[in-house]
This record gives C-alpha cells, structure tokens and sequence, in this order.
C-alpha cells in the first residue's frame, strides 16, 4: 500500500525553480514587491530557488497572459496589482480571464504620490495646479502602459483636473522615473516604492498623495496634501499586489503556496522593508484565496466604472 500521500509529489520538489512572472520592467515598484517577497519566500519554501522574469508591456497584459499559459505546476507564479483589475476594461482581449487564475492572496497595500521633474518651479501643489492650467494638452505625463497603477492615477488626475496631458507610456515606472528625473517629462502618479529613494534623495519633487489619508511613514510624506484635500474629494487610490498560479495548480500545491505566502508576510525583514517604502503588508485575513478572488472581482468593477466615466479626458 503507498504510504500515505506518496503519490503527491512533494512541491517544492528539491532542485526545482519558482519563477515569479512580474509584468513589468525590473526596478520598477512591481519587481520591488516581487523581489523582497522572493527573499521571504525563500524559507518557507524550504530554501527553493526563486526567480523574477520581468516579462512586461502593454500595462502588464504581456506578461499577466505569459502566467495564464504557464504549466499550471506551481513552478510558475504571478506577482501583479490593481492592473488585474482596470485591464478587464481597457483590453478586449488580453490572453487571458482574471477570474480563470489560482488565487494565492493579497500581499500588500502601496500608496501613490504626484511626482515631479526637478526643474518644475511648482513648490507645491496649489503652484503645480495652476502650472498644469496653463499648459493645456502640453504637460507629459509617464505612466507604465494602458492598465497600468500610473495610468489609472494618470487617469483620474486629469479627470479631476478637467485637463488632458500627453501621455508618455514605458514597459514600468522604472524606466519613466529614470526620463522624469532627467526631465524629458514632466510629472507621473508613481507608488512610493518606487519614488520613495528619488525624493528623498531630491532627485524628483513630491506634491500630493493618492490615498484619502496622509501618509506618515516615511517621514518625507508627511506634510504633503492628499489630492482629496486639494479639492478632489473622494480621490482614494492605494495599489495592492497578489500572487497568482495558472489555473488547474493542485489544490495542494496551491495550499503550500498560501501558506507560505502566510509566512513570509510575517517576515520582519520583509514587513520593515515594505513600511520603509511606505506600503502596507495585509493581515492574514486577506491571505486567502477565496477572500482575494472576491477583493479582485469587486476592483474590476470599481475601476471598470472610474475608467469608464474617466475616458473622456484622456486614452
Ligand atoms: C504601474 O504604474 O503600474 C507600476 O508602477 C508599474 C511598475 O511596476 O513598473
């Protein structure tokens, strides 16, 4: 008689890659999430090689369907944000279902800041407001793709602002942030994982945040206005980010990744590295797979909604 379970092979199987689909360029706040949560991983998993294959373009869908056709074994995972949800409405076929993934559970909450060039002469965000008034049409805003977190903020500034800006897509915020800070554009909606280290560093300068409350931690957001106090009421965007397995991962399979994705945001490195940027690790409650499945379906038809009435300022 086999033993117990022998017939399931054990996963991580010894020697066997993890490969972490992110769908955007490295150095970018999605790679930021999916490399410090490799590192977390990594014991959970009984010290299994994991790896990132930045597998971007076309606001995450490229590398969003590249995870949907993957061997559904495990070996190949997703790590992706909000754009599971704004996709569905932007992309008529993007290779592939948002429902038809195995959900693994929420990471993390990230907020988004209004960012600038360094030679804007906007101190601030009542200056940066009037200079955008004056430049109809003329002010480049970067954003990583239709779909994209930078889109969608993007989006929803220039809706709130009744004013459309040229906008300037990249394969990730990372290679934006490089053209915001070398000043061939002017402003981008990026997450403060990705902004964190360049404003603290003046390399870019900070206006106003996405969420509908100030954000305290890092200190260098404090005192910057939430764009729902400048006047947009109800503007309220924070970037969440999931794991994700191709359908048909075996159930058991799927719950070793749970609950080592349980673990590893418990990790203090990896919980301290992420409040350092500014994002928030979700409490267990929001680690499973059905609660995650629900959260997304919800998003989809929040930001299908947002985009829709949001269109007409701009692509
Ligand atoms: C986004 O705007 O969706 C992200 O910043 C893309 C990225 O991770 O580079």
């Amino acid at each position: 008689l086999l033993a117990a379970g022998a017939h399931a092979q054990a996963f991580p199987a010894s020697g066997k890659t993890i490969t972490l689909i992110v769908p955007f360029a490295a150095g970018g706040p999605t790679d930021k999430v999916a490399r410090d949560l490799a590192e977390a991983l990594r014991k959970p998993l009984n010290g299994a090689t994991i790896v990132v294959d930045n597998a971007a373009g076309a606001g995450s869908t490229i590398g969003t369907a590249k995870a949907f056709r993957a061997a559904p074994d495990g070996y190949t995972l997703l790590v992706t944000h909000i754009g599971m949800a704004t996709t569905p409405t932007l992309y008529r076929n993007p290779g592939y279902k948002y429902d038809e993934f195995e959900y693994l559970g929420l990471i993390n909450e990230v907020p988004m800041v209004v960012v600038g060039k360094p030679a804007l002469a906007a101190n601030n965000w009542q200056e940066l407001n009037t200079w955008i008034g004056q430049n109809k049409g003329k002010v480049n805003l970067a954003n990583a793709g239709l779909g994209s977190a930078s889109h969608l903020c993007g989006l929803m500034l220039q809706n709130a602002l009744k004013t459309e800006m040229t906008t300037v897509p990249y394969k990730g915020t990372a290679p934006a942030m490089t053209d915001l800070i070398g000043g061939q554009v002017d402003i981008m909606c990026d997450q403060t994982t990705n902004t964190t280290s360049q404003v603290e560093g003046k390399k870019i300068k900070a206006y106003a945040m996405s969420t509908a409350k100030r954000v305290t931690t890092p200190a260098i957001y404090k005192d910057l206005p939430t764009l729902d106090e400048t006047g947009m009421k109800g503007f309220n965007v924070s970037i969440w980010h999931g794991l994700y397995a191709p359908k048909g991962t075996p159930a058991a399979v799927v719950k070793t990744l749970n609950d080592a994705l349980k673990v590893a945001l418990k990790d203090p490195e990896f919980i301290k590295k992420e409040e350092g940027l500014g994002a928030v690790v979700v409490n267990d409650a929001r680690v499973n797979p059905a609660d995650h499945k629900k959260f997304v379906a919800s998003e989809v038809t929040k930001w299908g909604a947002v985009i829709k009435a949001a269109g007409q300022y701009a692509d």
